[in-house]
């Protein structure tokens, strides 16, 4: 195992944001982008990307899955959720993230520990303290140097997940479409994961750069490559060629 007070010779890229703000998008062109210029990408995304974490986020979605067919619509208990998804993410982090960041890659993740305070804390309610707790248990330290937030309203980002007229949004009472029962929480509920968001990016703007998830791909790509050539002149690491 890596010693967890090595600084990484990679370099750790997180993508957040709310329901289809078109971070697996951004993270495909990215990466494209970076392979095409000779860089050794690693990507990945949470919860899942081990078979271990795949596993525990079909035991959190299918679960959620036979709920739906039964109609209830019950979320999991939030504690359950919090150590679901953590446990998803030590796995991921000792698997796949540490070993390729010690190998000099860039890794660009698809969600991470923010994705934890939005949901949980801010979405959720469940105490800062809490998910503090539980996330310097599984990351020992180990944080992104960037964040790109991208930026949605909630009920754009619902649209995009083919879910607009659903009982939340509109008081229908079929529910189609979406990816998983968090697409079903109320706007409110998706309304304060974007604020969360908003928030967390307002006070460390060093590692966030908030992306409007309207522009276009190209565009968002563009954005995020120079913000990261930005990162890597700043900090004189001259190892990536770009
Ligand atoms: P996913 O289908 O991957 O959707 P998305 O494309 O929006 O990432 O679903 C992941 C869901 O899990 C998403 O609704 C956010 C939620 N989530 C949390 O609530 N907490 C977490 O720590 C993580 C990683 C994800």
């Amino acid at each position: 195992m890596s010693d967890i007070s090595e600084a990484p010779k990679g370099l750790f890229l997180t993508l957040e944001g709310g329901e289809g703000t078109g971070k697996s998008s951004l993270s495909s062109t990215l990466s494209a982008k970076l392979i095409e210029l000779g860089l050794d990408v690693t990507i990945c995304r949470e919860p899942g990307g081990t078979v271990l974490g795949e596993r525990l986020r079909n035991a959190l979605f299918n679960n959620a899955d036979r709920y739906e067919s039964e109609k209830t619509f019950s979320s999991p208990d939030p504690r359950t959720e919090l150590l679901v998804f953590s446990a998803a993410r030590s796995q991921l982090i000792t698997e796949v993230i540490r070993p390729a960041l010690d190998l000099g890659k860039i890794v660009i993740c698809d969600r991470y520990v923010d994705s934890t305070f939005a949901y949980q804390h801010y979405g959720r309610g469940l105490s800062y303290e809490l998910i503090d707790e539980a996330v310097n248990l599984t990351i020992s330290g180990l944080m992104p140097s960037i964040t790109f937030l991208l930026d949605l309203d909630p009920r754009e980002g619902l649209r995009r997940h083919g879910i607009e007229d659903q009982v939340n949004l509109f008081g229908d009472s079929e529910r189609m479409g979406g990816n998983n029962y968090l697409d079903f929480e109320s706007l409110d509920f998706h309304n304060r994961v974007r604020s969360g968001y908003l928030e967390m990016a307002a006070k460390d703007q060093e590692r966030w750069m908030v992306l409007d998830a309207n522009l276009s791909p190209s565009e968002l790509t563009r954005l995020a490559f120079d913000r990261m050539a930005l990162y890597l002149r700043s900090n004189n690491i001259a190892h990536f060629k770009l």
